[in-house]
C-alpha cells in the first residue's frame, strides 16, 4: 500500500458529502480487516485450510459436518470478541452525527460497527452472536465470555436447543439461503432513497448484497468506493479511493471538516480517483447481473 500523503480526496466528493441528506454506508469484510478479522476469502487457515469458504458456509456442510462448521464459527466469534473497532468503524459512527441521515448496511457478521457507536445497523448476512436452533429456529443464548480456541481451530459439538433438543447453528446467512427479507427490503429502500453511498471493503461479488450500490446509482446517487484493490464495482462507482478503509475514512471526514477530533493515521494509505459521467447509469446496469431473488450467492 502506498503512502497516505498521496490520498487525494476529490473536491466534488467533499461537496457531495457536505450536501448529502441521506448517506448509506455499505460495508464488507474489508472494513474489519484492520481490526484483525480476516476477510471472508482469507479466513480459512489451520483446521479449515483445505476447505473452500463457500463450501463450508452452507447448510449442507453443517448437515454433513456439524462439529467442523460450528468449530469454525466459534473460532471466528472468538476472534471478533478479542478485536476492537478500527478507525474506519469509528469514522462511520462519527459521520452519522454529521449528516442529516445515515444508514449502515453491512455484510459482516461481526458487531464492530455497533461497538464503534453505529446504531440500527442492517446486517444482511446475520450475526455471529445470534445463533438459532437449526430445527425450530428458537434463538439460543451463548454463554458470556471467551472460550480458549486453539490457534489452528478445533471441531466443536454445537449446543442443543433448550426448546426442542435440535442442534444450534450459527445465526448467519449461508450460501443458498435467503437473506432476512425485512433487512434486505430496508437496505434496498435506503439505497434507492440516498443521495450518496459509500461501498467500503467489499468485493461486490456476493449477491444480492452487491445490488445495493447499483440500485443507488440507478436512482441517481453518487457512489464512493473505498478498497485497496480493484473490484467488480470499479466501473460503476463515481469515485474510488484506493486505500485501506481505516486510513481513508478518517481522512475523508477530516477533509469535509466532519471529524474535528479525528485521529488520522499519519501519512499512510493510498488513493486513486475515478470520475463517472452520464455513462454511470448504463455501467451500473451492466454491473447488475446474475441476481436470483434473495438467495446468497456469488456471481
Ligand atoms: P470479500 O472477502 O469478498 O471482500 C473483501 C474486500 O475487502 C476485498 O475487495 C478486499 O480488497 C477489501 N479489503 C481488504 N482489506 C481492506 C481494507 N483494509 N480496507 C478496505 N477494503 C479492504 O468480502 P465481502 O465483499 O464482504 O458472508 O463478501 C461478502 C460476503 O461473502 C461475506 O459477508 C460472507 C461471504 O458470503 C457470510 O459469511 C455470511
Amino acid at each position: 500500500m502506498k503512502s497516505q500523503a498521496t490520498i487525494a480526496i476529490p473536491h466534488e466528493l467533499v461537496v457531495a458529502l457536505q450536501q448529502a441528506k441521506h448517506v448509506v454506508v455499505f460495508t464488507g469484510a474489508g472494513v474489519s480487516a484492520e481490526s484483525g478479522i480476516p476477510t471472508f476469502r482469507d479466513a480459512l487457515t489451520g483446521l479449515w485450510e483445505r476447505f473452500d469458504a463457500e463450501d463450508l458456509a452452507t447448510p449442507e456442510a453443517f448437515h454433513r459436518e456439524k462439529e467442523l462448521v460450528w468449530g469454525w464459527y466459534e473460532w471466528r466469534r472468538m476472534q471478533v470478541l478479542r478485536s476492537q473497532p478500527n478507525p474506519a468503524h469509528i469514522a462511520i459512527a462519527e459521520l452519522a452525527r454529521q449528516v442529516p441521515r445515515l444508514t449502515v448496511v453491512t455484510q459482516n457478521v461481526d458487531d464492530l460497527h455497533e461497538r464503534a457507536g453505529s446504531v440500527d445497523v442492517l446486517h444482511l448476512h446475520g450475526s455471529l452472536d445470534k445463533p438459532i436452533c437449526a430445527t425450530c429456529g428458537t434463538p439460543h443464548i451463548l454463554p458470556p465470555g471467551f472460550s480458549d480456541e486453539p490457534k489452528g481451530g478445533r471441531r466443536l459439538r454445537p449446543p442443543l436447543c433448550t426448546h426442542c433438543g435440535g442442534s444450534v447453528r450459527p445465526g448467519v446467512v449461508w450460501f443458498g439461503e435467503s437473506l432476512p427479507e425485512h433487512v434486505l427490503d430496508a437496505a434496498f429502500a435506503a439505497a434507492r432513497a440516498c443521495d450518496l453511498l459509500f461501498a467500503i471493503g467489499t468485493s461486490g461479488l456476493v449477491q444480492p448484497a452487491a445490488r445495493i450500490p447499483v440500485l443507488a446509482i440507478q436512482a441517481g446517487a453518487k457512489v464512493l468506493q473505498v478498497n485497496p484493490t480493484a473490484t467488480a464495482l470499479d466501473e460503476a462507482c463515481t469515485w474510488t479511493l484506493r486505500g485501506a478503509a481505516g486510513a481513508v475514512m478518517p481522512r475523508l471526514l477530516l477533509s469535509a471538516q466532519m471529524m474535528p477530533h479525528a485521529a488520522v493515521r499519519g501519512g499512510q494509505g493510498a488513493a486513486d480517483q475515478r470520475g463517472a459521467g452520464p455513462e454511470q447509469g448504463r455501467k451500473a446496469e451492466r454491473a447488475d447481473c446474475q441476481t436470483e431473488g434473495n438467495r446468497h450467492q456469488h456471481r
